[in-house]
C-alpha cells in the first residue's frame, strides 16, 4: 500500500492552516517540516504549535509524552529544496493567490522527486488550474482541510482533471490516518462542497438583512436557537473574515452567474475594511462581545435562509459534484450543523 512508503511531510506555509497541518500529520506519526518564507513566522508557527499541544495535554486529550514526541517529529526550513527534496507528501497552505501557488508549484516540482504525492489546501481556486504548473499532474490532488486543523474532522478531497484513482486512493488513506473523515468530492468546482454551501447562504443573509425587515441580531437569534446552529450568518461571517467571504463570492460569480454576486452589504463592509473580528468590526463591532438572546428570535421564519442549504446541496447533485451522503456528512463535519441539507 502506498501509503506505507509516506515518512517524511513537507508543509508549505506556516501560516493559520500550515501550522494546525503540521501538527497533525506530525501527531499521526509522519517526520514533518514547515517551510515559510521567515524564520520569524516559523518561530510564531511553532510557537502556536506549542501552545496548541500544551493545550490538549491540559485538556486530557494527549498525554504529555505525546505533545513531546509530536514536537520532536517537527523541524522547519527557510529552504525550499531543502524542505521538499526528500518528502513523500508536500502539502500546500500557502496564501490563496493562483499566481503564487504556481509559483511555488513549480520550483517545487523541478526539485521533488517525481513519485510524492502533492496537495494543496486551496479553499477556492481550481485544482487543475494549479496543477498546470506541476510536473507530474496525476500525483497532485486537493486536500482541504477546515480550521482549526487540530479539531475539525472533515478533509475534501478533491481530483484536478489529470489525478489519478491511484492518488487519491492515498490521499484518502492519509486523511484516515491522520483521525480525519474524508469526503470525496467528485469534479474539481469551486468552493467544494461545504464553502459552495456556506459561503452562498452567508451571501443570502446579507441580502435579507439589507431588506431592512429584520435585524441581525434577529436572524443569528433565529438560526442558533430555532434552526439549532452553532451560531447564525452574521457571528460566522465575522469569525470567518468578509475578504474572504467576498473572494470565494467572486470566483462562485464568475464561474456559476450573477447570483452568487457578494451582496452590496458585504462588498460596502469590505470596501471600509470592516472585515469582521480580526479587525475588530464587521457585522457586529467587537468593543465588546455581541450577544444574541434567544428572546431576539421571534418574527423570522429560519425557511427563508434554510432553503439555500437545500438548494445548493441539490445542485452540487445535479452538477455531479458530490452524492447526498458526501454532502450530509460534510456539512455536518465541516460546518458543525447538526444535520445535512438532505437530512433537514
Ligand atoms: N484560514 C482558513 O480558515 C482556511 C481554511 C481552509 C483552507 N484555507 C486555505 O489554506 C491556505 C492558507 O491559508 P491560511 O489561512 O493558512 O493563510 P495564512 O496567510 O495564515 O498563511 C499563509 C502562509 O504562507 C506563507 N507563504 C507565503 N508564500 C510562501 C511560500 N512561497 N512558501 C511557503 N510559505 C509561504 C506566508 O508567509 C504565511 O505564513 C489558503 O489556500 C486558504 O485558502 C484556509
Amino acid at each position: 500500500m502506498e501509503l506505507d512508503r509516506i515518512r517524511k511531510v513537507a508543509v508549505l506555509g506556516g501560516g493559520v492552516m500550515g501550522h494546525g497541518i503540521a501538527q497533525v500529520a506530525a501527531f499521526s506519526g509522519f517526520s514533518t517540516v514547515i517551510r515559510d518564507i521567515s524564520r520569524e513566522i516559523l518561530e510564531k508557527a511553532m510557537q502556536n504549535l506549542e501552545r496548541n499541544l500544551n493545550r490538549m495535554v491540559e485538556r486530557n486529550r494527549i498525554t504529555a509524552e505525546m505533545a513531546k514526541e509530536t514536537l520532536n517529529r517537527i523541524s522547519t526550513s527557510v529552504d525550499l529544496a531543502e524542505a521538499v527534496r526528500d518528502a513523500d507528501l508536500i502539502i500546500e497552505a500557502i496564501p490563496e493567490d493562483l499566481g503564487i501557488k504556481k509559483r511555488v508549484w513549480s520550483e517545487v516540482s523541478s526539485i521533488a522527486g517525481s513519485d510524492v504525492i502533492c496537495v494543496t489546501n486551496t479553499s477556492s481556486i481550481s485544482i487543475t488550474a494549479i496543477s498546470e504548473a506541476i510536473a507530474n499532474p496525476q500525483r497532485f490532488a486537493g486536500m482541504h482541510f477546515f480550521n482549526p486543523p487540530a479539531v475539525m474532522r472533515l478533509v475534501e478531497i478533491i481530483p484536478g482533471r489529470e489525478t489519478s484513482f491511484d492518488t487519491i486512493k492515498t490521499v484518502e488513506d492519509l486523511a484516515r490516518k491522520m483521525g480525519k473523515t474524508p469526503v470525496i468530492v467528485k469534479k474539481d468546482s469551486p468552493g467544494f462542497i461545504v464553502n459552495r454551501i456556506l459561503i452562498t447562504y452567508i451571501n443570502e443573509a446579507a441580502k435579507l438583512l439589507e431588506e431592512g425587515l429584520w435585524s441581525k441580531e434577529q436572524i443569528d437569534a433565529s438560526i442558533q436557537y430555532k434552526a439549532k446552529m452553532p451560531m447564525g450568518p452574521f457571528t460566522l461571517s465575522d469569525l470567518i473574515g468578509l475578504d474572504i467571504i467576498h473572494s470565494i463570492l467572486k470566483v462562485f460569480e464568475e464561474g456559476f452567474g450573477p447570483y452568487y454576486k457578494p451582496a452590496p452589504l458585504i462588498e460596502r463592509l469590505v470596501a471600509e475594511g470592516k472585515l469582521g473580528r480580526k479587525t475588530g468590526e464587521g457585522f457586529y463591532t467587537y468593543k465588546e462581545t455581541p450577544t444574541v438572546s434567544e428572546a431576539a428570535s421571534e418574527g423570522f421564519d429560519t425557511n427563508l435562509l434554510l432553503r439555500i442549504f437545500r438548494e445548493e446541496a441539490e445542485k452540487l447533485v445535479a452538477e455531479e459534484v458530490a452524492d447526498q451522503a458526501s454532502i450530509d456528512t460534510a456539512m455536518k463535519l465541516g460546518a458543525n450543523l447538526p444535520y445535512g441539507p438532505f437530512e433537514l
